[in-house]
C-alpha cells in the first residue's frame, strides 16, 4: 500500500467526469488500498479516486467512531436507485477542500447500486451519516465538490481560503 497524494482546489482535475470500471481486478483493489490508507492518514472518513488523480468511479469510506474497529467500504460504480423527497441539512467538509466546513441539503435517504471490493454487486438503504457521504463522494465522481451547493460567494472564499493556505504552508 502507498499514501497518495489528495488534491485540493482549485486544481482543475477536481472537475473531470469519473469513468466507469471494467473490471474489479487486483489492480483495483490496490487502488482501493491505497486510497484506504490514504484516507485514514488525512485523516478523513471518505475519498473518491479523482481526489487522488484518478478519475475512475471508485469510492473508499469508514464512517466508525474513534473508539470503533475499523469499518473499511468500498464502492465501485456506485448508482442511486432512489432518493427519498424529504431532506436533511448536514455539516460537511472535504479533503479536497481543508479546513472549510459548511452546510449542506441532501435527500435523508437513497438506495444505492455498487460493486464491492470483491466485484459483487450490492443493493443497499443509506440513511443518516451514511446518505450525506455516499452522496458527498458520488459527486466527485462528477465532479462536484460540496462547495458548488453553496452560495458563489461562499465558495469563492472557500477556494480563496484554501489556495491563501496551501500558498503559506
Ligand atoms: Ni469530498
Amino acid at each position: 500500500m502507498a499514501l497518495r497524494e489528495i488534491i485540493t482546489v482549485p486544481d482543475a482535475r477536481l472537475k473531470q467526469v469519473s469513468a466507469p470500471v471494467e473490471t474489479v481486478d487486483d489492480v483495483l483493489r490496490a487502488l482501493m488500498d491505497d486510497m484506504l490508507e490514504t484516507m485514514y492518514a488525512a485523516p478523513g472518513i471518505g475519498l473518491a479516486a479523482v481526489q487522488i488523480g484518478v478519475p475512475q468511479r471508485v469510492i473508499v469510506m469508514d464512517l466508525a467512531r474513534a473508539e470503533e474497529d475499523k469499518a473499511p467500504r468500498y464502492f465501485v460504480n456506485p448508482e442511486i436507485l432512489w432518493s427519498s423527497e424529504d431532506t436533511a441539512p448536514y455539516e460537511e467538509g472535504c479533503l479536497s477542500v481543508p479546513d472549510i466546513y459548511d452546510e449542506v441539503e441532501r435527500p435523508a435517504r437513497v438506495k444505492l447500486r455498487y460493486l464491492n471490493y470483491h466485484g459483487e454487486l450490492i443493493e443497499e438503504d443509506a440513511e443518516g451519516v451514511f446518505a450525506v457521504c455516499i452522496q458527498h463522494e458520488m459527486d466527485h465522481l462528477e465532479g462536484v465538490l460540496f462547495i458548488d451547493h453553496l452560495s458563489r460567494l461562499k465558495r469563492e472564499r472557500a477556494v480563496a481560503k484554501v489556495k491563501k493556505a496551501a500558498k503559506a504552508a
